[in-house]
């Protein structure tokens, strides 16, 4: 319908603001995009700038997806169209409209988007990234193991969404090949790391 392809629409718009970029901008710090692992995300501001502006960036990156998701989802959208809003959000978040294409990986924004499917899902997810990244102190293999659960996870508290998360996540994943294969290679950078140049 008209009323889902104007949400789509507005979350991709709402999320191709990087607020990776524009808070280090805000900050005088470098361009996460040229620095660290060169990826506009809270991780990488996390090394570029510390604590204070990479939660700002977390907690903004979240919302990209939670808001349009809340929205479509107070307005009766099904499952698979709010599977949609979720993935325009975070489209938009990876290949943002108003920074050349160039985004980040889209984790905090798809984590966002499944926020709304209650607190079971959230809760253990959260979970396990914080368990991944205590025992591996990679932002990326912690991203990539929850993500992979969320399908999981869904199937038992949300059946009817799990189309919509599994679309979702998959496109997370294939998002993170090039940490895949520095993982594989054990070039991959800590959250600690300060990075290293572009490869
Ligand atoms: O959320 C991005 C994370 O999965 C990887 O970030 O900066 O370590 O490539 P980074």
């Amino acid at each position: 319908t008209s009323l889902s392809i104007l949400i789509f629409c507005s979350a991709y718009l709402l999320g191709s603001i990087s607020s990776a970029v524009l808070i280090c901008r805000l900050f005088g710090l470098p361009d996460p995009r040229n620095t660290g692992s060169n990826n506009p995300g809270a991780t990488n501001v996390l090394r570029i700038g510390g604590r204070f502006p990479a939660a700002l960036v977390l907690i903004f990156d979240v919302l990209k997806g939670t808001l349009p998701v809340y929205l479509g989802y107070f307005l009766g959208l099904s499952p698979v169209s709010l599977g949609l809003v979720g993935l325009a959000a975070c489209l938009g978040h990876i290949y943002p409209l108003y920074f050349n294409f160039k985004g980040g990986k889209g984790v905090a924004t798809a984590i966002g988007a499944m926020l709304p499917l209650g607190w079971e899902l959230s809760s253990l997810l959260l979970t396990c990234w914080l368990v991944m990244i205590f025992i591996s102190g990679y932002s990326s293999l912690a991203a990539i193991v929850s993500v992979s659960l969320a399908p999981v996870i869904t199937w038992f508290v949300k059946p009817d969404y799990t189309l919509p998360v599994t679309m979702l996540c998959l496109l997370i994943i294939l998002r993170h090949k090039q940490n895949i294969i520095r993982l594989l290679n054990g070039q991959e950078n800590k959250v600690w790391d300060k990075g290293r140049t572009k490869e």
